[in-house]
């Protein structure tokens, strides 16, 4: 398994102070408490989407997990068009997080909710029969053959999230790299839990490209040559 993010300003103060004299982020992801969780555990995830539901209800509609979801254009956009959803967005990166929180503040945003947090460890947050929507977007590819295995999207993480998902629940899964598009295609064909509804690996000169939102990243490669982004979406069966 991989690493947990860490909580150095409660467990090694000394080594929080070294990371946030070359890392002000460090520190600034507390500057949010009420959009973002730095150290996120069950119990203060609970109180926070509580807190949100009590205070302005958190609407009833559909619930969005976003993993990776860097400086969080793309999960505040969805946001903003659906303001009867709610959002959670996972991230490891300090800058990112505390600039996706910025955003967020800005625009009042009240439902979409941070956390410092690895994909992997979703099932300590939710519950069976909870997740409508989950997206993940240009995760970080593993391109070489024996890093593969540290890629989000296989099928161990599949089958174990399924249970997650409310009925008519969706996947959706955009990449530049497309042989990691191919290989979760083939996975998803070969499950019997999930179909594919929508898939394209080119994104962006397809009919799907009318109603996307880019990432940071996609505006990055769009500006830098435009290559061929793979999109599918899959609904669980
Ligand atoms: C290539 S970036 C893409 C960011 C954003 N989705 C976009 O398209 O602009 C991948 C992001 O995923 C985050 N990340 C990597 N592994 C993760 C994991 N296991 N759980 C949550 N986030 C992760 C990284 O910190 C990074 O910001």
């Amino acid at each position: 398994m991989r690493f947990r993010p860490r909580n150095h300003r409660d467990e090694n103060p000394e080594v929080f102070t070294q990371l946030v004299k070359t890392n002000p982020y460090v520190a600034r992801v507390y500057d949010y408490p009420e959009l973002l969780i730095p150290h996120p555990n069950p119990e203060n995830f609970q109180q926070l989407w509580d807190s949100k539901k009590n205070g302005c209800p958190l609407p009833s509609g559909k619930v969005h997990l976003e993993i990776g979801c860097g400086s969080g254009r793309y999960l505040i956009e969805w946001a903003l068009e659906n303001p009867h959803d709610s959002f959670i967005g996972l991230e490891l990166r300090y800058k990112r997080l505390v600039l996706a929180a910025k955003k967020m503040k800005q625009q009042n945003l009240q439902n979409i909710l941070l956390m410092r947090e690895r994909g992997e460890f979703l099932a300590e947050y939710f519950q069976h029969n909870s997740i409508d929507c989950l997206h993940i977007n240009f995760p970080d590819p593993w391109s070489k053959k024996a890093r593969r295995k540290h890629r989000i999207l296989s099928a161990d993480f599949l089958n174990k999230m399924h249970p997650f998902f409310r009925s008519k629940g969706e996947l959706r899964f955009k990449t530049d790299h497309l042989e990691y598009f191919e290989s979760v295609t083939e996975i998803l064909k070969k499950l019997k839990t999930y179909s594919i509804v929508e898939h394209t690996t080119d994104l962006h000169q397809s009919s799907y490209n009318e109603n996307n939102i880019l990432t940071e990243f996609e505006m990055l490669f769009k500006s830098k040559g435009n290559p061929p982004i793979g999109f599918l979406r899959a609904v669980i069966q």
